[in-house]
């Protein structure tokens, strides 16, 4: 909140986003662009890229590891802070959790630290499904139990814990945002930046589509499913990064914090996905049956009915089609 502004009213916002440069902060960046607030990116790149940076940003390029980096930008002043910068890898988090301690733990308690010290109270965190691992019911919601079944997931479950701690001891107010499948791209084309060797669906599709990899390996066919492949309820990218606009003017305007899933209460299987790339690419994009990968369930589909009644958020581009045409609008310019 700026000085001298009535409580409640929700002005255009100076926002830092760590991890802009990244896949969905660059999407959470471009929102809050169009939508005028003023936005300062802090990334070190590690993952993100600069292509995706744009002009009207002030960018530093610094680590969430730096504690003085961190002051030095909050020092500024702004009204809220989103925290995207994260290892995300589920299976590389089963064999380097040290990376993802440091990373994923370390540098959030950088930033909670940071900002405890510059006085910035409205956290928005990138949070995860991972966090609740195997579902024991579906659609999956707020109140399932969260037992992650990897270290990415555990990592992101113990910092929604150090959120509570810091709500309670430093007025800290958040909105823990936990992401189901994330896909697709910016439906103007204005985000080019590809991922940095994804091991998520739809981003191997998209290279095996571009010739970049051979085929996709398609990680089980015999789960209890509808085609005997694994469901997961994808997102679109530009719904995701909607939700964080709303979620950053709730805790302005009323100051308490949340938990919420975002999904697209819809199941996609990995054929139904390759069969709409095979489709909308015009390619044959080769695969092969290969065993189960440890640790996936055969599905996982959220509900956001709570999303929908706290954030007034639906869905509007979480379709197969345009998550595959808007990520293929990208990738081709990539083909070899
Ligand atoms: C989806 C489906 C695979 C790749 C991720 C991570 C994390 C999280 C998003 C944010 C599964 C199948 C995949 C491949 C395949 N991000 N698959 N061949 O496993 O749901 O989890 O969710 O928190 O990035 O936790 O996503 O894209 O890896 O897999 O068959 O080469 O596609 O088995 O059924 P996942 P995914």
């Amino acid at each position: 909140m700026k000085d001298g502004e009535m409580p409640g009213t929700i002005d255009k916002m100076r926002v830092l986003v760590i991890g802009g440069a990244g896949y969905i902060g660059s999407h959470v960046t471009r929102a809050l662009l169009d939508r005028g607030d003023s936005v300062t990116v802090y990334d070190n790149l590690s993952t993100g890229c600069r292509q995706n940076l744009f002009k009207d940003v002030s960018f530093i390029k610094d680590d969430i590891l730096n504690y003085s980096g961190l002051t030095r930008v909050m020092k500024k002043g702004f009204d809220a802070l989103v925290h995207l910068a994260a290892f995300k890898a589920a299976g590389e988090s089963m064999q380097k959790p040290e990376k993802y301690s440091v990373n994923n733990i370390s540098g959030t308690i950088n930033i909670l630290n940071a900002a405890c010290e510059t006085g910035i109270k409205n956290f928005v965190f990138s949070s995860s499904a991972a966090v609740y691992g195997e579902p024991e019911y579906l659609p999956i919601d707020e109140k399932h139990p969260t037992k992650p079944e990897n270290y990415y997931g555990y990592t992101k479950l113990t910092i929604e814990g150090f959120l509570n701690w810091y709500d309670k001891l430093k007025n800290i107010r958040f909105a823990a945002l936990r992401y189901f499948n994330a896909a697709g791209y910016d439906p103007e084309g204005r985000i080019k930046g590809l991922e940095k060797n994804s091991a998520n669906l739809l981003p191997v599709i998209m290279d095996v589509a571009i010739g970049k990899r051979k085929e996709l390996l398609v990680f089980g066919d015999d789960y209890e499913t509808k085609d005997g492949t694994g469901v997961r309820d994808y997102v679109h990218v530009t719904d995701l990064a909607r939700a964080h606009l709303s979620a950053m003017d709730l805790l302005a305007k009323k100051g308490e914090s949340f938990i919420v899933n975002l999904g697209s209460d819809t199941g996609v299987s990995v054929n139904e996905m390759l069969t709409a790339a095979r489709k909308i690419t015009g390619k044959p994009v080769p695969s092969r049956v290969v065993d189960r990968r440890p640790g996936d369930p055969a599905k996982l589909c959220a509900t956001s009915k709570k999303a929908l009644a706290l954030l007034k958020w639906k869905p509007e581009y979480s379709d197969v089609q345009t998550m595959v045409r808007t990520a293929w609008n990208v990738y081709k310019a990539h083909s070899k």
